[in-house]
């Protein structure tokens, strides 16, 4: 019973530590191992079989089916519910569902977390096959098309007790991405680690790791051949949304653990990566699409501390002609750090300098925080004496508004899942925007973060606030950094609502932008949950200006695109301590290809705006920043995609070349959709960077900013699927375009506002075979729902042997008055012999035989390079 592989033990002691005879009196095996510190494999561990719940008779129900399971004996936890009901509901094809709860207790629905999900029994023959093991009960799903094992929890115990829920499953891969937003490597060590899920204020760091900071339930698992499976805790119940905690290890096994509520878990087939994320956000909701402008470079700074300092930033970033979409004021304008009201000294004359923004066509956003003054005078500041009023506020555990610490000092907490509360904040944010026309709006601090423990008051002695068992978060206590979790909100306590604050305030603020400015709302929040991505970008947090966080910066990115967060990016050149020149360079080149491009720092650094820099480093920015405004059109329409069929925008290589096993771990390159490779330099003073090329062919794009092509460096590499050395000085990012793909772009400016007006150019990288296709959409970049509408243009680009075709699959007028300039093609073997566009010659025409790059292509011969 006890000879199990070391690495399949599964912690008997997982809620505190034991001796051999507490090991021994809970049935369970000791067998110490010779060097095992703290976090290997446990020496107290589970035999096989151990005793359960015994499962009783499937029976039918509406959405699959259902049994009872029972406990003979009660399990070694207090308050063990000996009855539970499962439900097996067969979603989709491709989608199971199971549920285990307590049937005796009644559960809340989350009325905005929403959820597709559609029990069916009638599925016919979906891609899963469960098995059950009735005692002690345990599961079994099995891909039928090859039989093999994605999961098994009869590997450990199902635990099931009032504030303590277990169940282990071993994973079909070791190769394992998601679990949150932590400080990792894009797929996870399994080796005795854990995450905790649990939003926090914490600025992102490596140890302890299993202090991750915010709460992501979704799995995506690689399995050995190449078969993708997702699996997700989720419900759309509240009582399993406390604190959670997984344990992974190299069985592969993980260990699900939360403080209470119910089990809950969708098992998502694939069997494609990208088709995995797809039935995750099916799930939880597809992602927003956002304004054009918010693609556009952002600028902020905590400590532009007047109107006269903002303004000149925008000044000084004009004449230095770097492009600038969104200037961003921090805490810096808010009269004594109160949302909602502005410095009447330094910022008085904050609408007349958005209003002169506008006018450039600039867009401006500014912070908001949930935490309300409570300290002024009665009658002095009318959010909080309204809130008071309209009984907005989260209430402590007797009653009283709960008061903790933040900026302003004093403040209270609205609460979002309260109706009351989500229309106040719309008049708090109507009001404000009669007088501060902002674009958008910047929630942060909404963890909630608290610089008191629980409140000012502290928070009561209950097995609420200390649990018996407290995974592990930071400072020990669940309410550290935070509220009390004993506080009262409109829909729960804030034990069970904790992880969610983020998304209730991004869901009222998404919802107040689109009464007050009846365009599409843009949000930046920096807590997260499932499904945020439907209201809100998110940036992740307070990283320091150094090589490392910039080398993390890029799988804390990828994931937020499998989360169905793609407008994501981390703060360009660093937040904390002072960036180098070098280092801000090379961070512009990277956040160039962040979905959401901000350079944004804290008080006390450095400055790090681009034109603070030596001639040779703003030239390389603008580089940068010039060729992400070119490539924009391709940025926003694969936006549509993901808004419109969740597919991904900044993508890890694995989920492009899924049988490629050399892309299953690459985190220092990414992907634009399936045709852009960025390979940005990480390393302080390298010149040069080791990038790997998947099989195929692939063409240097960097510097093709149109007009400006540079001929000589286009260069085509051929690669067998192979490590490639490229050169990298100081101006240069390395991008290079795969084959097959027609990137659509267009002219830059200094913002999208004129970008937008300008010519679009194509560049077609022909394939082996003798083609490339592409696309683009196009909309007026602002209004509601342009695709639910159908009002949008949908334009195909393809690339044949004799021709090139552009194929308008939908015009409504956005396009109007816009032409394509040029087009370049890359990989045309010989120098064309005459060139048409529609019909008529083209005699301006160029072919460089050095680099196979033809422009003006718009009709040409083809002559194909074989890879
Ligand atoms: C914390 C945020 O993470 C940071 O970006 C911001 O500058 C400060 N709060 C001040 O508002």
């Amino acid at each position: 019973q006890c000879g199990i592989a070391v690495e399949s033990r599964i912690d008997c002691g997982r809620d505190r530590s034991l001796s051999r005879a507490d090991c021994e009196g809970r049935g369970c095996c000791y067998v110490p191992l010779p060097q095992s510190g703290l976090g290997g494999p446990p020496w107290c561990f589970y035999p096989v079989r151990y005793p359960g719940y015994k499962m009783g008779p499937l029976l039918p129900t509406e959405k699959g089916q259902r049994a009872t399971l029972a406990r003979s004996e009660p399990s070694y936890l207090p308050r063990d519910i000996p009855t539970l009901q499962l439900d097996v509901m067969p979603e989709t094809l491709g989608r199971l569902h199971l549920t285990l709860k307590d049937p005796a207790s009644p559960r809340y629905e989350v009325p905005f977390v929403t959820s597709q999900s559609r029990g069916h029994k009638d599925i016919q023959n979906p891609l899963y096959d469960v098995d059950f093991q009735p005692d002690p009960f345990g599961f079994i799903v099995r891909r039928k098309s090859n039989g093999r094992v994605l999961l098994n929890t009869t590997i450990g115990p199902l635990l099931f007790a009032d504030q303590y829920l277990q169940l282990s499953t071993s994973m079909a891969s070791s190769a394992i991405s998601g679990l949150g937003e932590h400080y990792t490597p894009i797929t996870l060590d399994l080796n005795w680690s854990s995450v905790s899920l649990w939003n926090r204020d914490m600025a992102p760091h490596v140890r302890p790791s299993h202090h991750f900071t915010f709460f992501f339930n979704f799995v995506l698992l690689l399995s050995k051949m190449a078969y993708y499976v997702g699996l997700l805790f989720k419900s759309k119940n509240l009582d399993n949304l406390p604190i959670a905690e997984v344990f992974l290890q190299p069985a592969p096994a993980l260990t699900w653990v939360t403080v209470g509520g119910i089990l809950d878990f969708y098992i998502f087939l694939g069997p494609s990566p990208q088709s995995v994320v797809q039935q995750y956000h099916e799930v939880i909701g597809y992602p927003m699409m956002p304004p054009y402008w918010s693609l556009g470079f952002h600028l902020c700074r905590w400590g532009y501390t007047s109107t006269n300092i903002t303004r000149t930033v925008v000044q000084l970033m004009r004449q230095a002609k770097i492009p600038l979409d969104v200037q961003w004021n921090d805490l810096d304008y808010a009269d004594q750090r109160r949302v909602f009201t502005f410095d009447p000294q330094r910022f008085g004359d904050l609408p007349q300098m958005v209003e002169e923004f506008h006018q450039l066509g600039m867009k401006y956003v500014l912070i908001l925080d949930p935490g309300i003054s409570s300290a002024s005078p009665p009658g002095s500041y009318k959010p909080f004496d309204d809130g008071l009023k309209r009984g907005v506020f989260i209430k402590n555990s007797t009653g009283q508004i709960l008061i903790g610490k933040v900026w302003p000092g004093p403040t209270a907490f609205p609460d979002f899942t309260n109706p009351t509360t989500q229309d106040w904040w719309m008049d708090c944010i109507r009001v404000f925007h009669s007088k501060v026309p902002v674009d958008g709006l910047w929630i942060d601090m909404n963890e909630p973060s608290n610089f008191v423990q629980g409140s000012v008051d502290g928070c009561p002695d209950s097995d609420l606030e200390k649990p018996p068992y407290t995974p592990g978060v930071i400072g020990g206590q669940l309410n550290s950094g935070t509220l009390c979790v004993s506080a009262q909100q409109y829909l729960s306590n804030h034990y069970n609502l904790h992880n969610l604050y983020g998304l209730t305030e991004a869901i009222a603020t998404h919802r107040a932008l689109l009464k007050v400015k009846s365009t599409r709302p843009f949000v930046l929040s920096r807590s997260s949950f499932p499904g945020l991505g439907r209201f809100s970008a998110h940036w992740t947090g307070d990283v320091r200006s150094d090589w490392e966080q910039l080398r993390f910066s890029i799988p804390g990115v990828l994931l937020f695109g499998l989360y169905g967060i793609p407008l994501v990016g981390a703060d360009v050149c660093g937040f904390g301590g002072d960036t180098t020149e070098e280092l801000c360079v090379r961070w512009t080149q990277l956040g160039a290809f962040y979905p959401f491009m901000r350079n944004h720092n804290d008080r006390p650094n450095a400055p790090q705006e681009p034109y603070v820099f030596s001639q040779q480093a703003q030239d390389a920015m603008r580089t940068a920043i010039t060729l992400r405004y070119s490539l924009l059109p391709f940025l926003y329409t694969l936006f549509h995609h993901t808004h419109s069929s969740s597919s991904t925008v900044a993508r890890p290589l694995f989920l492009e070349f899924p049988t490629d096993p050399n892309c299953q771990s690459i985190d220092r390159q990414f992907l634009w959709g399936s045709s852009l490779l960025i390979s940005p330099v990480l390393e302080e003073g390298a010149v040069q960077v080791t990038a790997y090329l998947p099989p195929g062919t692939w063409y240097s794009l960097h510097n093709v900013i149109p007009p400006l092509i540079l001929l000589h460096i286009v260069i085509s590499y051929c690669s067998k699927g192979q490590c490639i050395l490229f050169p990298a000085p100081l101006d240069t990012i390395n991008v290079h375009v795969r084959e097959g793909s027609i990137i659509p772009q267009q002219v830059p400016a200094l913002t999208t506002t004129a970008s937008r007006r300008n010519p679009f150019t194509l560049i077609v990288a022909l394939s082996v075979g003798n083609w490339a296709k592409g696309e683009l959409f196009w909309d007026d970049g602002e209004s509601l729902d342009t695709f639910e509408h159908g009002h949008y243009s949908y334009v195909l680009f393809f690339a044949q042997e004799v021709q090139n075709r552009v194929n308008f699959v939908k015009l409504n007028g956005s396009l109007d008055g816009l032409v394509l300039g040029e087009v370049r093609v890359f990989g045309v073997q010989a120098s064309p012999t005459a060139v048409w566009a529609n019909g008529q010659k083209v005699h301006d025409f160029s072919y460089s035989p050095d680099t196979k790059v033809c422009n003006k292509c718009l009709c040409f011969i083809l002559i194909f390079k074989m890879c």
